[in-house]
């Protein structure tokens, strides 16, 4: 009998550390040399395994690509924060780990988090990048997100303007 090595699945408190070392490596690969060094270090710090022990904790809003018992990348899920904007979901963060990139799990993992809002009665999404991120940018647009909307956001002193990208209803 095979059985499928990759499974997505909600993360649990067990996987607060290597959550946390996936955000930390893929954090600096994605924005050093991008976002101010400090302002970096200091959200990277910010959040240490205690604090996404507290997060799981709290809700069942992140999910992880789990391959061989590893971790690969997670996603964090939830209500749109932006309220103006026509659209009920959102992916907030979606990371995977360096050695993952570039083999199609990302893309596993984009599709589960969607299917996952539209099972909470989200019809529709947006997920924001930083414009300079063009990996990010480029991923998600070959995944069919339209750019519906841009924002400023600060990191340090420094402004950084951030695109969303839109996916209605399936
Ligand atoms: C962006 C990210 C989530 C994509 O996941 P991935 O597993 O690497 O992507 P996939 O292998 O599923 O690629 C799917 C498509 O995205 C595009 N893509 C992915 N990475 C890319 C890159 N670095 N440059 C250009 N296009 C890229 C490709 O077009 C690919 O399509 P293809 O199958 O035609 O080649 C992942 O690379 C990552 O975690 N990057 C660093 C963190 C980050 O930027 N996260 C997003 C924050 S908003």
């Amino acid at each position: 009998m095979t059985q499928d090595l990759i499974c997505i699945r909600h993360a649990s408190e067990n996987d607060a550390p290597q959550i946390s070392e996936i955000h930390e490596t893929s954090w600096r690969l994605a924005y050093q040399g991008m976002l101010p060094h400090l302002a970096l270090e200091k959200s990277i710090a910010r959040r240490g395994p205690g604090w996404w022990q507290s997060q799981l904790q709290r809700s069942r809003s992140t999910l992880v690509l789990e391959m061989h018992g590893e971790i690969g990348g997670y996603a964090t899920i939830g209500r749109n924060r932006v309220t103006k904007l026509p659209y009920h979901g959102e992916i907030y963060e979606l990371y995977m780990k360096p050695t993952y990139q570039g083999l199609g799990l990302g893309s596993r993992l984009f599709n589960a988090a969607r299917r996952t809002l539209e099972s909470r009665d989200a019809s529709n999404m947006i997920v924001w990048a930083l414009k300079d991120n063009s990996a990010a940018c480029r991923f998600y647009e070959g995944l069919g997100g339209r750019p519906v909307a841009e924002q400023n956001e600060k990191f340090g002193s420094e402004l950084f303007r951030k695109i969303a990208f839109g996916w209605a209803v399936t």
